[in-house]
């Protein structure tokens, strides 16, 4: 029984009981409509509606979402609830979201706990709310609260939920305040249905809109649910249900909602497989971070925030002063943004020691080395953390390139090493690569599982190569970036291209954000096994010689002008000229479309042939790396979500025709092809 019910002095108790977060699927709304029969037949005072395990309801069960809806339908339920003759209570704990905060709209009155959270977060599952959300939100609230939360999709706390008009009381116990609520007083809260629609705002919906066009571009869901708030506050209230819940159909079974619906899952389905499972990270009270630079300070701050106790290592007083202030920064910036107080800033402190000393280490169950990417001195570090670190202790490296194998093999115990790569900014940065070595053992890959639960990371296990998955695939999107940018674009064509296809930010126009020296020095490094065949772009290393290095630098790809925003530069655009010339290459135009398709089909390609080669487990893990870790747009599922939507035998034809100009650039993975023999997507293939 997912609805229970029993009453006690005329007061009904109706319990939704579908753990973990009472998603409301067929069984509930039966339940439901069963309740109200049941309170209006027993002529009940009222009926207190709450959820089990501390949580209302997390909204419809998306996992419904693929099959067509089954009978009854929540908005019925609701109209039922809101109609009844017996009213009802939602007493909230823990989140009322969706279909929650719609079955808590529907009520007669809400009366949230201090902690929850109430909320239409339907646009981020590219749906718009389809039981009544649009119509009975505005109605509680008016025009302005309803578009911003419903658009933007970001749940409340109770305190502006009662400011705003949402909910009548915040209650410790909200149950109890249900129950001692006066009858009279109860009798005279008007239904929602019966709520006057708020007037109309032409001035207020063309802003939203506007800003929905420019924070939200592409996306379908914020500005469909824009139009029909719009188109429902001159409807009568159950037209404007109808027509509410057309939109919402029409979406749900859309391509940018099963995007959305597959991160989802997917996020929630990155947990420890089978043999890493059982982590000991629960007993990690004391970790090490060596190297207290962006990176480093990152990571030292994620683990504090975790709770842990933290000691950074670094190799002379300048480092250590670098890394205090680095810390300070965040905490500084944490503090201003409003997502700790001061006691929390305090208490992060007290669990920070920095230090020169590696007996500092001697008490930590892990350690994490961020220092500079050089293989010496990654060797250097291992050594002294092994020397002084318990012997069960994990050591772990944050490379972004370097061979894990080769470290683990000048340790005394290879299986304790494994990679932890972060991505900056590292506390904020969701994606976890965890990079399993060859000796690395299921203990320590299983403590990488369980530290990034704690720390609230997204992890994805990676093979070891040259960039793991992530930055393998970054360097290929670069390459053909660059391909594009000689043969005839500019840095700001391919950037806009990018940026029209869903990135917040082009290639370039990230990379000044993170350094071009970084690019440089891997280009430098791999020079010396470089397939000769493969054309070489060298309009990057012209950039180092000028000295633009980017933001940092106040010129990079864009100038900079007194450290203020972005500026074309004609100078960077002549290298590719002259680079072009050089090389007797006659330019071509390309149209944005080109030079999407080449991005992005380069980034499939390389991405297969790494789900091809185990250093990925699954194209899912690549979704979750390229949505998480790289920008890659939330709302087309994806990298390799994305691939399967254009069809693997699309692709292959595409990157043949590609391939003519390149055999060596273009050279179509095998894994591509023996999907689009066997018929299969890409979400379907393991690696061989
Ligand atoms: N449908 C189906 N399953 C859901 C779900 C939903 N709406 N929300 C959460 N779950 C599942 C998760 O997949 C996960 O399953 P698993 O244990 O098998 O992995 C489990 O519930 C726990 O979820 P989380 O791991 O996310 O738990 P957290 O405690 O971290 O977060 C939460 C809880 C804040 C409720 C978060 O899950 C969440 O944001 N859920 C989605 C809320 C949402 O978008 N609701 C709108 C749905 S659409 C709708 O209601 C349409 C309506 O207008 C008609």
């Amino acid at each position: 029984m997912q609805v229970t019910m029993h009453s006690e002095d005329h007061i009904g108790y109706v319990t939704v009981s579908n753990p973990p977060v009472n998603a409301i699927g067929q069984a509930v709304r039966q339940g439901l409509l069963e309740a109200v029969r049941w309170a209006e037949r027993s002529r009940l005072d009222r009926v207190i509606i709450c959820g089990v395990g501390g949580v209302f309801a997390a909204g419809a069960d998306a996992k419904e979402f693929d099959a067509p809806p089954l009978e009854p339908h929540l908005p019925e339920v609701l109209n039922a609830i809101d109609e009844s003759f017996v009213p009802w209570i939602a007493a909230i704990e823990g989140v009322a979201l969706g279909g929650g905060a719609e079955i808590a709209m529907a009520c007669r009155m809400r009366i949230m706990a201090p902690g929850a959270r109430i909320g239409l977060p339907e646009v981020t599952l590219g749906v718009i709310p389809g039981a009544g959300g649009t119509a009975r939100l505005p109605r509680l609230v008016g025009l302005q609260k309803a578009v911003e939360m419903i658009t933007m999709g970001k749940p409340i706390g109770a305190q502006e939920a009662c400011s705003a008009g949402l909910i009548h009381a915040v209650e410790e116990d909200p149950i109890e305040a249900a129950f001692l609520v006066n009858s009279e007083a109860l009798g005279c809260i008007v239904p929602t249905w019966e709520y006057h629609a708020p007037a109309h705002d032409p001035d207020l919906l063309h802003m939203a809109r506007k800003k929905l066009q420019a924070k939200m571009a592409g996306q379908e869901a914020p500005l469909r649910a824009l139009e029909v708030i719009e188109a429902g506050l001159s409807l009568p209230f159950h037209d404007a249900l109808a027509q509410e819940r057309r939109a919402f159909l029409q979406l749900k079974t859309g391509p940018q909602a099963k995007a959305l619906r597959h991160i989802f899952f997917a996020q929630r389905a990155a947990k420890a497989p089978e043999p890493f499972k059982g982590s000991s990270a629960s007993e990690v009270q004391h970790a090490v971070v060596v190297g207290g630079g962006t990176m480093g300070a990152g990571i030292a701050y994620a683990l504090l925030a975790a709770g842990l106790h933290v000691t950074i290592l670094e190799a002379d007083a300048a480092g250590l002063q670098r890394a205090e202030d680095n810390i300070g920064k965040i905490i500084a910036a944490s503090l201003q943004r409003g997502m700790i107080d001061a006691a929390r800033a305090a208490d992060h402190r007290s669990r920070m020691t920095l230090s020169t000393q590696y007996g500092q280490a001697a008490t930590a169950q892990v350690a994490i080395e961020a220092a500079f990417e050089d293989m010496a001195v990654k060797h250097d570090i291992l050594a002294k953390l092994e020397a002084v670190l318990p012997a069960d202790a994990v050591l772990a490296t944050n490379t972004s390139y370097l061979d894990v194998n080769e470290m683990a093999a000048r340790l005394m115990d290879p299986s304790r090493l494994i990679g932890l790569h972060f991505f900056a900014p590292a506390h904020i940065m969701k994606l976890l690569e965890i990079v399993r070595a060859e000796k690395s053992s299921d203990r320590a890959i299983a403590l990488g599982y369980g530290l990034a639960k704690r720390l609230g990371k997204v992890p994805v296990l990676a093979g070891v190569c040259d960039g793991f998955i992530g930055n393998r695939i970054l360097a290929r999107y670069r390459e053909a970036a660059d391909t594009v940018f000689m043969d005839g674009s500019t840095p700001w064509e391919v950037d806009e291209a990018m940026v029209e296809f869903g990135y917040a930010m082009g290639p370039y126009e990230a990379q000044d954000l993170s350094g071009l020296d970084i690019a440089h020095a891997n280009r430098q490094r791999q020079a010396p096994t470089r397939d000769p065949n493969r054309r070489y772009i060298p309009i990057a290393d012209r950039m180092i010689e000028l000295g633009k290095l980017g933001r940092k630098t106040s010129a990079g790809w864009y100038r900079y002008p007194g450290g203020g925003g972005k500026v074309e530069d004609p100078i960077v655009a002549d290298l590719a000229i002259e680079e072009a010339h050089f090389a007797k290459i006659s330019r071509t135009d390309y149209s944005g479309q080109e030079i999407r398709q080449r991005l992005v089909l380069a980034m499939i390609n390389e991405a297969a042939d790494i789900l091809h080669a185990g250093i990925a487990q699954s194209a899912s893990d690549i979704d979750l790396v390229t949505v998480f870790g790289y920008g890659f747009p939330r709302w087309r599922g994806g990298l390799m979500h994305y691939a399967d939507s254009l069809g693997v035998e699309t692709i292959v034809a595409q990157l043949e025709v590609l391939a003519q100009e390149d055999p060596v650039a273009w050279k179509v993975s095998p894994l591509l092809r023996s999907c689009a023999k066997a018929g299969q997507s890409l979400a379907e293939a393991r690696p061989k």
